[in-house]
Order: structure tokens, then sequence, then C-alpha cells
């Protein structure tokens, strides 16, 4: 039996049932889809459609309904193809006719519209809880570290010294777009579809600005048309989604380069790495590979959203179901991903000896323009001079700071006897210290504003 059945002789093709039917996922909105019910069985109500004596009725049992889900008691049917058909079918077996009434004036395309943005606002906030604790937990590891030296890369190549509080760093600020992101997908989710019918409006006279009040909503929905098609803010999730992604996936890249003996430079903790059924002496960074390997799938799903969308004419269209499987997915692997990478934070220990040895005098070649820059030589004449320090050094096959001051002058005379100070990697980090450079003191006026932004941000304010 369909509830909407009244107009067929025939019964609906297995194969469509199969394709068509979304009650296997789309269970997960049972909360959602009777909270909805609730309310708009008090907005029947106040418009005179129902009375307050049936509204109480289908409250308690839509009650019963959430409740026979919460224990995980509650039994499908043959004919329940979607969320809200299961709900309405067990009500009706539960109080009675009374149920055939809750659907007045509503329509699956608002109602689905509706359960999607309420569930969508939670994932968001999960995503930024778990986003604010991963921030929180690089911020307390760079902390001890504006001192600890490592070599800073461009192109994979040595370039200059950082410290390694800086590097761990620059995976945070990614991290406050993301939470931003996720809030201002939140203000376009938080619009109520509700009362928009299946396109052209509600024709009883409900208060659809209470009902979407009630519901948590900040906005509704000003065109029923819109309200039953828009599926943005589920592409904006996805979307914000995908791009955490692929910042989880570019840290994790970070960490198995880093991690490699080769390197030596990070370890991480046993829980986040598995060994080799076949070589006993590996440690493979799984937990790092497979968080790039997710991030693809995340993209993956913003790709499926927006090519659903693209061709779907007016208002709803049954292809706007596939929205579902991406949004819940990409939720499910958020919550899992997020504190997978907070636990692996707090487990690596740096191998600050390490760094250091990386350390690569060549490194400061930039150092040894900038002394002639002070020394009033244009940059370009200055690079070009370091320049061919760098290449006297590789002919002589010594590091740079094995250069004198003879040697250097040797190059040009703009280079002084004091020129040698400038192989110093402690110098030449401390130079960097305008706002956002590498030098420890900058370093540690960053963290202060990160600390000021975790705290502007905390667990609950959005
Ligand atoms: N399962 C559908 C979806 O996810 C619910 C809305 C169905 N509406 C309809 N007119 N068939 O989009």
């Amino acid at each position: 039996m369909t509830l909407w059945g009244g107009r067929f002789e025939q019964p609906t093709a297995d194969l469509l049932r199969q394709l068509g039917d979304s009650i296997g996922f789309d269970w997960q909105l049972y909360r959602q889809d009777i909270a909805g019910s609730i309310a708009y069985a008090g907005a029947l109500a106040g418009a005179g459609v129902i009375t307050p004596g049936e509204r109480d009725a289908l409250a308690g049992g839509l009650r019963q309904v959430r409740d026979e889900f919460d224990r995980g008691a509650f039994e499908f049917a043959p004919g329940d193809e979607d969320i809200h058909t299961a709900v309405e079918r067990r009500l009706h077996e539960i109080v009675g006719p009374v149920a055939g009434k809750l659907h007045t004036g509503r329509s699956r395309n608002d109602q689905i519209a509706t359960d999607t943005r309420l569930w969508a606002l939670e994932a968001i906030a999960a995503a930024q809880a778990g986003i604010h604790d991963l921030a929180a937990a690089l911020v307390d590891l760079a902390a001890p570290h504006t001192e600890t030296l490592m070599p800073g890369f461009t192109h994979l190549q040595p370039a200059q010294p950082v410290s390694f509080a800086h590097w761990l760093m620059s995976h945070f600020w990614p991290l406050t777009r993301d939470h931003d992101r996720f809030a201002d997908c939140a203000r376009r989710t938080a619009v109520s579809p509700l009362g928009a019918g299946a396109l052209a409006g509600n024709p009883y006279p409900i208060d659809r600005a209470a009902l979407a009040k009630s519901l948590g909503f900040a906005a509704v929905a000003q065109n029923s048309l819109d309200a039953v098609a828009d599926r943005d803010f589920v592409a904006e999730y996805l979307f914000d989604a995908a791009l955490l992604g692929v910042h989880l996936s570019r840290f994790a890249e970070d960490v198995i380069i880093y991690t490699n003996p080769a390197f030596g430079w990070l370890r991480l903790g046993e829980p986040y790495t598995t060994g080799s059924s076949l070589m006993p002496q590996k440690r493979n960074p799984d937990s790092m590979e497979i968080t790039r390997g997710k991030s693809a799938r995340l993209i993956g799903h913003v790709t499926t959203l927006l090519a659903v969308l693209k061709g779907t004419p007016t208002s709803y269209d049954k292809d706007l179901q596939e929205d579902k499987e991406p949004l819940f997915d990409a939720a499910h692997t958020l919550r899992l991903l997020l504190p997978l990478m907070a636990g692996v934070v707090r487990s690596l220990e740096p191998n600050p000896a390490r760094m250091r040895a990386a350390l690569d005098p060549a490194m400061l070649a930039t150092d040894l323009a900038d002394y002639l820059v002070a020394r009033g030589a244009p940059f370009r004449r200055a690079h070009e001079l370091a320049g061919h320090a760098v290449r006297a050094a590789e002919a002589r096959g010594v590091a740079l700071d094995a250069l004198t001051a003879a040697d250097l002058r040797a190059i040009s005379l703009e280079f002084g006897d004091d020129v040698t100070a400038v192989f110093d990697f402690d110098r030449s980090v401390a130079q960097r210290a305008a706002i956002g450079g590498a030098a420890p003191a900058a370093v540690r006026a960053q963290i202060e504003a990160a600390r000021e932004w975790l705290a502007a941000r905390g667990a609950d304010s959005a």
C-alpha cells in the first residue's frame, strides 16, 4: 500500500522501487522528521484546521514513534518507501484515522527539505566542534616549540629555516577558515521551507514564521518553488567538507614525509600506525594515508551533488533525493576524521635534534644577500653575489658556512669581515620578525592570536 496509490491500477516496478526507495538511508532523518511533524500539527491546530485534541493525539503518537526508533524497536513494513511514509504508516497504526489529518497542506517536498536542513545544522555544529578541538591540539603542540628550528620548504626543497611551531601553525589557520565557512553555511541552512507545500504554497492560514521558530530556524523561505528546490545548503556543506578534507590531507602529507625515517623529524603515536604482515620493522602511517584517501571521497561528494542539481527543472524533482547519501557520508566521514586527526596531533613526538641536523647552511644564502642589502647593495646584485658564494662552496665540496670572510671578500669586497655572523640559523629565523614571520617573538604573537580565536569560538559559539 502506498500513500499515493488512488489513481494507480498497477504496482510499481520492482526495479524502480529498488532504485527509488530511500528508506535504506533516510531513516536517519527520523528525529528531524518527527520534530517537523509535531511542529506542523501545532501549526494546523493554530490555523483551526485540526482541533487541539487532534493535535495532542498526533503529537503523542509521533513521540511514541520516535521512542521506538530511539530504542531500535521500530519495525519497517514493506510499503515504507521513505522516512515520511514509514512514520505516517506507524502513526496511523498507533492513533488511528486522525493520522490522516497530519499531511493536510503539507507535501513530502517541503517535509524532506525541512528534515535535511535540520539534520545538516547538526552536522555543521559537529564539524565545527571537531575543527575547534583539532585546532586547539595544534596550538598546544606548537606553543613550546617556537625555538625548535627545522627546514622550511618550497617545492619540497630546503628553502629557509623556520620553527616547528611556525609549521604547525600554518595548518591551524586553514582550520579557522573552515570553521567560519561552516558558520556561514549554517546561516543559509537555517531557513525554513516548511509550509511551502508541494511547490505552490500552503492553502491553510498557518503561521509559517512561528512554525519555523519552533523548529529553531532563523528565517522563512520566501518562495515556495525555491523552498522545495533549494539544495544550495547541501552543496555548501559538501564543499566546506571537501576543502576541510583537502586541508587535512595536506597536513597528513607533511606528517607522512616528516615521519619517514630518512627525515625522522616526527614520530606518530603507535595507535595511529600499523605494521606490515611481511616486514617486521614497518611502522606505516595509515592514519595519515586514510585521511588523504578520504579527502578524495569528500571531493567526489560535492561533484556528485553539483551534477545532480545542474539539470533539474523548477521546484522538486526526484533527482534531489541523491543529495542524501553524499551528505550523510560526508558528515559521517568528518565525525571520524576530525577526532582521528586531533588524536594524531596529540600523539606526535617531535625530534628537535633531527630537525636541527637537517638544517643546511645553504638555507642561509638569502641571509647572505640580506647582509649585502644592509650595506647598501641593491637586492638583485646582492642575490647574484650570494649565488657566487653558493657556487664557490659547492665547487670546493664544502658547506656554505665553511667559507671564511676572506673567501667571501675574494668574491666581492662588499662582504665585510663580520660577514660570517650571518651563518647562524637562530639569527636568521629571529630576523623574520614582521607579523606572520617565523621569528620566535612573531610566532608567540601568532599563537596568542590563535588562542583568542579559539576562545572566541568556544565549543558552542559558532
Ligand atoms: N525521498 C524523497 C527525497 O529524498 C522525499 C521527497 C519525495 N517527494 C516526492 N514527491 N516523491 O527527496
